[in-house]
């Protein structure tokens, strides 16, 4: 048994869950602080993805450092690239608490934060400050963006490229989050016709050719997914993240039923057909994401044709040992 299970987790859990989250972020962006300068590269087996260079193929998946405010840690933990945000235009509270609920037994998540961050500008100011006190961890860090509550489905384009141009000179890859099921009206953004204004508006500010992605839901039906996908890379979408949290609660007993997001173990089967399923039609690469807790897990999601895969849930469960335990087994199952 870990310190994590014996100690660490059960202290935690009878917190309530975002409380636990935060004193969470605040001891690793201590940490971050003091020892940024200092963490080493992590292990494993390097790869190239969309022109950047991973030191493996794990990263934490965005939600869990959303304003980066921990960024060089997490190369510490063995994590290969970080994802952080989702960071909007403007800088918003989210919804009102309670908004994450664990499941233990399901080993899962529900959350509905609404995408509460400090904006854009206050990102880049923190992403500064990382930068000029050579704390910049030693792992690509990829910056997802979402969409501000308060501006209308139709402005979509213009608060996304808000985002990006304040941002662009940071990330080593950026994410079009139209996925997450929390703010009013985003998921109707992964239509062809919206997505394609999104892609266009941020080819027009990204002067500096950097990659950029789109978060999709396990959600969409198949031919959605051919939609996107088709259209998407038509733009010059420069891959794709499957999956963001789930609507499909079915595994979820109803006593613990909430309104949000669902994540970890009851998404792996449906992330993985998803990934499987962009895998056969795009030719831009995909980053899996989805349930993942263990080496055989990262694994499926690889061999239905992700480059790269991402975690958040498990991390919440296992503790800050499992990124670099999977990693280690991944690279063992391959020497
Ligand atoms: C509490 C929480 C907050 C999240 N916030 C975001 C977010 O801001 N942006 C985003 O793209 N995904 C967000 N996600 C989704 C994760 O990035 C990931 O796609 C999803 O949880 C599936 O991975 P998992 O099963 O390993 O957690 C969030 C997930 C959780 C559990």
């Amino acid at each position: 048994m870990s310190i994590y299970s014996a100690i660490l987790r059960p202290f935690l859990f009878r917190l309530a869950p975002e409380t636990a989250h935060e004193m969470t972020m605040k001891m690793l962006a201590a940490f971050a602080q003091v020892a940024g300068r200092r963490i080493p590269a992590p292990g494993g087996q390097p790869v190239s993805c969309f022109g950047v260079k991973f030191p493996n193929v794990l990263g934490l998946a965005a939600g869990m450092d959303k304003n980066a405010t921990a960024l060089p840690a997490w190369p510490l933990l063995g994590f290969g690239f970080v994802e952080v945000g989702t960071v909007t235009a403007l800088a918003q509270p989210g919804n009102p608490r309670p908004r994450l609920f664990r499941l233990p037994r399901q080993r899962a998540l529900i959350n509905r934060m609404g995408f509460n961050n400090e904006g854009a500008e206050a990102m880049a100011a923190r992403l500064t400050r990382w930068r000029e006190s050579g704390r910049w961890p030693c792992i690509p860090v990829g910056i997802n963006l979402g969409k501000s509550k308060v501006t209308p489905l139709d402005n979509a384009a213009e608060d996304y490229a808000t985002s990006f141009r304040l941002l662009k000179n940071f990330g080593d890859y950026f994410v079009v989050n139209v996925s997450s099921p929390n703010t009013p009206g985003l998921r109707d953004l992964q239509a062809a016709d919206q997505l394609r204004g999104i892609l266009r508006a941020l080819k027009r500010e990204n002067d500096t050719g950097r990659p950029i992605l789109v978060k999709i839901a396990p959600d969409l039906a198949d031919e959605g997914i051919d939609d996107i996908v088709t259209s998407g890379e038509e733009e010059g979408a420069s891959g794709w993240i499957a999956t963001n949290t789930t609507l499909n609660h079915s595994a979820v007993p109803p006593a613990m039923d909430q309104q949000g997001g669902l994540s970890g173990r009851p998404l792996r089967e449906r992330a993985t057909e998803v990934v499987r399923r962009v895998a056969a039609i795009a030719s831009r690469p995909i980053i899996g994401a989805g349930g993942i807790s263990c080496a055989g897990c990262a694994r499926e999601k690889l061999q239905a044709g992700a480059s790269l895969v991402q975690l958040y849930t498990s991390l919440i469960y296992e503790g800050p040992g499992l990124p670099r335990r999977i990693v280690r087994e991944l690279r063992d199952e391959s020497a």
